[in-house]
């Protein structure tokens, strides 16, 4: 396929920008690595997740959620995306450690493509792992910009016979998605409640950021139950499933009946199997979880949303030959294992650098009871403090969340650790996005080892345009 000159005009930038360094990515180039070339077009389509209205979302070729991206480890990852929306937009590799310029953060990556525009991504797949891909700017996260990205390891440890990529999706089923829904509020009591309202009146004049929205198509792949695409699976099958949350505003617990579910994998990255019947997964996280299909029947994999009550997300896992009408739902009331950040642990050891200096930096999640905005350290973004590292320094983040609301915090360009207390060092896990409960004190830890300047926000979406984020500069 041809390069138009806009495209043409992309790649010689690139190329500039190789010759003189700043790209380590391009220059691998040349040392024969397989391309695997996708091209994504973001525009605006009518979409009907199988259940409930047809209506306008922003997609990636037309589908929702946009097509797997899928590649080996070591290969080199490059996407030409055409911009066919009435607005800018980048596209963003969560949770890949991918080279600075490509990380498509508008205005501090890079400017967001102009509508009409080609731009093109490149760079190398690696670490093997469970990731996402989606666009950066906005809202439009929450009107259907994201799809899978899947990097293989060149060989697999593990063996199963099935394997299924579950996207986990919050919807609004109204022309334009999230954005344009009805709103929802933080849970909490009357009197904050009161205040915040009374800050809302003043403070949300236009430009003023959105509450949640109410969502009401929970999907897995594009579709809602029952129409939704069953897991078939055989008796005697290792079936691995890569779970995977774009939601903008949901935490799922998740439950599948009959089954114990084993989690090999936590932002991609290998742990110390672990057995457990709920995996609480947040905005932006994945897990890779096993189970072995002994249990004959017809199951859902259901979820609880949490913190607002049930929500609707569920598929059905069904046996050849099973014969059951109503696939039985799971249930979250009995006695149930439930293996939370502080049992896991890392798959092997690794080395605790030494030399590089060290940074500490308290991260204070807060909210504006009369205002409209979320905060670290009491700023909104991009009025927010920048962080700063040195080359390999080690830095510790140390969340500490004043707010009613859980925030998944995630940080690009790096992997940082949990640091567990109870647990040797060189077992704590890695993972680019966590979980700060309300009230809750967590810290983590990392050696800066990508240069440039990186985003460090909460993935609610909502909270993250609220102003809850602010940057690293890795120099
Ligand atoms: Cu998944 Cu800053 O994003
Ligand atoms: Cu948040």
């Amino acid at each position: 396929m041809g390069f138009n000159r806009r495209q043409f005009l992309g790649a010689a930038a690139l190329a500039g920008a190789a010759t003189t360094g700043l790209w380590p990515g391009l220059n691998s180039l040349a040392a024969g690595k397989t391309v695997r070339e996708f091209r994504l077009t973001a525009k605006a389509a009518k979409i009907n997740l199988g259940r409930g209205p047809s209506f306008l979302a922003l997609t990636y070729n037309g589908q929702v959620p946009g097509p797997e991206i899928r590649v080996k480890e070591g290969e080199i990852i490059r996407v030409v995306l055409t911009n066919q929306l009435p607005d800018g937009t980048t596209i963003h590799w969560h949770g890949l450690p991918v080279p600075n310029p490509m990380d498509g953060v508008p205005d501090l990556t890079q400017k967001a493509i102009a509508p009409g525009r080609t731009f093109v991504y490149q760079f190398e797949a690696r670490p093997a792992g469970t990731y996402l891909y989606h666009s950066h700017v906005g809202y439009q996260l929450d009107q259907g910009l994201y799809g899978p990205l899947i990097v293989e390891p060149r060989r697999d440890g593990r063996a199963f016979d099935r394997e299924f990529t579950l996207m986990l999706e919050d919807w609004a089923m109204v022309n334009g998605g999230g954005p344009m829904a009805r709103r929802r509020r933080p849970p909490m009591g009357r009197g904050m409640m009161r205040g915040m309202m009374r800050g809302m009146m003043r403070g949300g004049g236009r430009g003023a950021p959105l509450l949640e929205p109410v969502y009401d198509g929970f999907a897995i792949n594009g579709r809602v139950y029952p129409a939704t695409r069953t897991l078939a699976v055989k008796r005697g099958d290792r079936v691995r499933l890569r779970l995977i949350s774009p939601s903008s505003s949901t935490i799922y617990d998740l439950r599948l009946a009959g089954h114990r579910l084993t989690i090999t994998h936590v932002d991609g990255q290998p742990i110390r199997p672990i057995k457990t019947d709920v995996v609480r997964i947040g905005m932006g996280e994945r897990y890779d979880v096993e189970f072995t299909a002994d249990n004959p029947g017809a199951w859902l994999l259901a979820a609880r949303e949490v913190g607002w009550g049930e929500g609707g997300l569920r598929i059905e896992v069904r046996y050849q030959g099973v014969r059951a009408k109503t696939p039985t739902p799971p249930s979250f009331d009995s006695n149930l294992l439930f293996a939370t950040y502080y049992d896991l642990r890392a798959a092997r050891p690794w080395t605790p650098p030494s030399g590089g200096g060290r940074r500490f930096y308290p991260q204070l999640l807060s909210w504006g009871m009369h205002s409209p905005y979320w905060m670290i350290n009491g700023r909104v973004w991009p009025r927010a403090e920048t962080l700063a590292a040195a080359r390999n320094d080690s830095v510790r983040l140390a969340y500490a969340n004043r707010s009613p609301m859980a925030h998944p915090m995630h940080l690009h360009g790096h992997f940082f650790r949990l640091v567990n207390p109870k647990l040797d060092r060189r077992f704590w896990i890695k993972k680019d996005t966590i979980i700060v409960n309300r009230m809750q004190r967590l810290d983590v830890e990392f050696v800066a080892d990508n240069p440039g300047q990186w985003f460090h926000h909460c993935h609610n979406l909502y909270h993250m345009v609220a102003g809850m984020a602010n940057s690293l500069i890795v120099k």
